[in-house]
């Protein structure tokens, strides 16, 4: 067992929330060796942004950007951090964190507990220069006029960040969601095109898999309406499915890892459908091996981010996907990533 595992297995004993910061903290800290170049075949791009592979971390692992020199020598293609409010706030009550281990899951609450965007910018301003970070934006939750909160987190990171993700999807916070219906996102997401100005840093925006397929169809087009650059399909659902088995599958929050699979799969297949290639998709929700990579990238999806497996197999999974992604293109006779997402089964 590598001593990475064996850290995984020791986090696993511990309240799921200690478990997480002291991850966090020894990924700061263990002087890390810089990973292999990537295999060139695992080559790929999300619209103007171009990636070493297409692996990437999801955002919610370091919401304050504190680890993420660390975090990019794990051999991710890209890292997210966020999600950030201009606010710093507590989020909700402990415990809000919950390991459904027998499901290979996770019930999330936190609620965008994070110290706030100015203490991100100060982060990300010392960003490790060889690795792509993108800042995942979020509203306080006091907040009245959420548009506006998603617009400072733009105006300020601008020139900080590979890409920004707009994050209308949490479902801890009130009213978020909402964001997401046809007239509140036109009016986030033109506001947000304005604040761009000129300014290339790529915009994503990362929905919920509990929209319809019509509903997803109306966001691509909303999205392609105000120049927004890649979808991300999925944040965490409020479903439960009745396949369910830990104690902790009635607790509040939303549900991430290998129960969220089929949903985010679906949604992704949706998006797919409604953008037809106009839209470049990342696929998150449940991916814990190449064979669930793959699976995504054959769907249309360029890129992949995972959170939940990485708690249940460590860091050792992001250079197994890799592996076995690459020999799955040679084989298909796929000489990128982006060939094999773009090329209909
Ligand atoms: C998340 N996720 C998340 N997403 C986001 O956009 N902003 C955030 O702040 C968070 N925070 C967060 C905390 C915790 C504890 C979890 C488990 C998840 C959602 C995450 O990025 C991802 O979309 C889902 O977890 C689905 O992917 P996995 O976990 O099934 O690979």
């Amino acid at each position: 067992m590598a001593l990475s595992d064996l850290g995984t297995a020791l986090l696993r004993w511990m309240d799921a929330e200690t478990a997480h910061e002291l991850a966090i903290r020894a990924i700061q800290v263990l002087p890390l060796p810089a990973p292999v170049a990537d295999d060139p075949v695992l080559a790929t791009a999300v619209g103007p942004l171009e990636l070493p592979n297409p692996v990437g971390l999801a955002a919610g692992l370091d919401k304050n950007g504190v680890a993420l020199r660390g975090l990019s020598r794990l051999g991710f293609g890209f890292v997210e951090c966020g999600s950030v409010t201009p606010r710093a706030q507590p989020g909700n009550p402990k415990p809000r964190l919950f390991r459904l281990s027998e499901d290979r899951a996770i019930i999330n609450r936190m609620g965008f507990n994070n110290a706030g965007l100015e203490a991100f910018a100060v982060r990300l301003a010392a960003r490790p220069a060889n690795a792509v970070i993108g800042a995942n934006l979020g509203a306080n939750k006091d907040t009245e006029d959420k548009a506006a909160d998603y617009v400072a987190g733009l105006i300020r990171l601008k020139g900080l960040a590979d890409y920004v993700t707009v994050n209308v999807s949490s479902p801890n916070t009130p009213g978020l969601r909402a964001l997401q219906g046809r007239t509140a996102l036109d009016d986030l997401l033109g506001r947000l095109a304005e604040a761009r100005g000129g300014d290339a840093t790529p915009v994503f925006l990362k929905i919920a898999p509990d929209l319809t397929a019509a509903e997803i169809a109306m966001v691509v087009e909303a999205a392609l309406d105000h120049r927004i650059d890649a979808l991300i399909v999925s944040n965490t659902t409020l479903d439960r499915p009745a396949t369910l088995r830990s104690p902790h599958r009635d607790e509040a929050g939303g549900l991430s890892g290998e129960a969220l699979k089929d949903r985010a799969m679906a949604a992704l297949r949706a998006a797919a459908d409604a953008s037809d290639r106009r839209l470049p998709l990342i696929a998150v929700g449940g991916i814990g091996s190449g064979q669930d990579a793959w699976d995504r990238i054959r769907a249309g999806a360029c890129a992949v981010q995972i959170y939940s497996a990485l708690i249940y197999e460590g860091p050792g999974l992001v250079g197994r996907i890799k592996l076995d992604l690459a020999a799955r293109l040679r084989a298909e006779g796929f000489s990128t990533v982006s060939e094999a997402a773009s090329t209909p089964r």
